[in-house]
């Protein structure tokens, strides 16, 4: 299979499968513990029926969203995702592009290894920076100076990896910053020249550029990766939030919230929006799926901030039924990985088009013409639930058990 006749995210995800080496591949694929949060993330989704309406005009469709006082062309955009570099080099500013020529937003992750300044050379003004905040606040400062500096309109805090998670496919693939490929290892990477290639060429495992500049001048890219380490994950309270909130003057969002108090509080804090994720089942092995949650958040919050959502999106009418049940906007992580990992900008812009597609067929085929005229009356739970009365009823609706 080529690029062009990938389907589907599943397809693209084969390719990239194909592309990297096992342990490679794994350290996007893999999960937590068990492995049964990242199963649980697909499998919520899958509960869900979307029922159609009869005789709509749905000759012309509409995915805008608005979100920040900017129009998008869809409902979604790219979650952070770190360390990219090292399944294409480069990777971040692949994805920054091919989410600037769809026009959704890019989330440059804070553990890129690209920089802040090279990635603000695509489209700042698309492009989120996320925080891991470090254990040095004075680090922290700056991150926000350049981030600031750059032009980037939002600031996302990451805070469900307070500590570091379990994980033991990771551990015993030996996928680590910085990575190293043992002997064992040595025929996969035989078999998968092109990434070998590509990564021996720019000179092995590529510096976390973001982080350099702390570490100790001219360190190498495994120093500067353990320095990140030293730094990385930092435990964050209330109160660090309020200082994020007092020194950001853009939007500030808060990932990983996963509990209406959590969300309500957040609202009390001056934030103004969250994504409900786990970390796309990376963190908590024992977390509830993200689409779980959403109806009790989104009653709990109403519109006092934007409702965002990410973790197991895989199939562009998973984004329709999140915003059925109060998402405003969502994101996807692996799926924009496996593709610029696949085919580079091409693999990622495919994700997006297949992304685009899929959510322009499902409201064709439920006869809604309007992303924003969605609502709950589309949804029917599992099991033969019956669907909410059409009408403009409540959100959320609450979900069979
Ligand atoms: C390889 C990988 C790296 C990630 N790195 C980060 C990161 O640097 N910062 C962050 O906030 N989340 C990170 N995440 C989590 C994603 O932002 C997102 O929450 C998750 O991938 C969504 O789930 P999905 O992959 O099922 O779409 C990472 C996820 C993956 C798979």
């Amino acid at each position: 299979m080529r690029l062009g006749g990938a389907l589907s995210i599943g397809d693209i995800e084969r390719l990239a499968k194909r592309r990297l080496p096992r342990v490679v591949y794994e350290g996007i694929s893999s999960g937590v513990e068990d492995e049964r949060g990242l199963i649980r993330n697909e499998a919520e989704f899958h509960r869900y029926r979307l029922v159609p309406r009869a005789f709509a005009d749905v000759t012309k469709r509409d995915q805008t969203a608005s979100l920040f006082g900017r129009t998008y062309a869809s409902p979604f955009g790219i979650s952070p995702t770190g360390i990219a570099g090292i399944f294409r080099r480069d990777a971040e500013l692949m994805l920054a592009r091919a989410a600037s020529e769809a026009s959704v937003p890019f989330v440059m992750s804070g553990a890129s290894m690209v920089s802040i300044e090279r990635v603000a050379r695509i489209d700042p003004a698309n492009t989120w920076f996320q925080l891991y905040a470090a254990r040095d606040p004075k680090i922290s400062d700056d991150f926000l100076r350049r981030a600031r500096d750059a032009g980037f309109s939002t600031l996302v805090l990451t805070v469900d990896n307070p500590v570091p998670p379990k994980r033991e496919r990771d551990a015993r693939n030996g996928f680590r910053l910085p990575p190293k490929l043992a002997p064992r290892d040595m025929l996969e990477a035989l078999l998968h020249l092109p990434w070998v290639i590509d990564y021996l060429r720019g000179g092995g495992m590529p510096v976390m550029e973001t982080w350099a500049p702390y570490a100790t001048p001219g360190a190498s890219a495994a120093e500067v990766a353990r320095f990140f380490r030293t730094q990385s994950p930092s435990i964050q309270t209330w109160r660090d939030l309020d200082g994020f909130r007092r020194a950001w003057p853009g939007k500030l969002v808060v990932k990983g919230i996963m509990r209406p108090a959590d969300a309500v509080r957040c609202a009390e804090h001056g934030v103004d929006g969250i994504v409900i994720s786990n970390h796309g089942g990376k963190a908590l092995d024992r977390a509830p799926a993200s689409i779980e949650v959403l109806p009790s958040i989104k009653a709990a919050i109403g519109d006092r901030l934007a409702v965002m959502l990410d973790s197991g999106v895989r199939r562009g009418s998973d984004i329709v039924v999140a915003h059925c049940l109060g998402a405003d906007f969502v994101f996807v992580g692996r799926a924009t990985l496996y593709g610029v990992a696949a085919a580079g900008l091409a693999g990622a812009s495919r994700v997006l088009t297949i992304l685009r597609e899929e959510i322009d067929t499902t409201l064709g085929l439920i006869g809604c013409p309007r992303f924003d005229e969605l609502g709950p009356d589309f949804i029917l739970n599992e099991p033969g639930e019956p669907a909410t009365v059409e009408s403009a009823g409540p959100r959320p609706i609450a979900k069979a058990g």
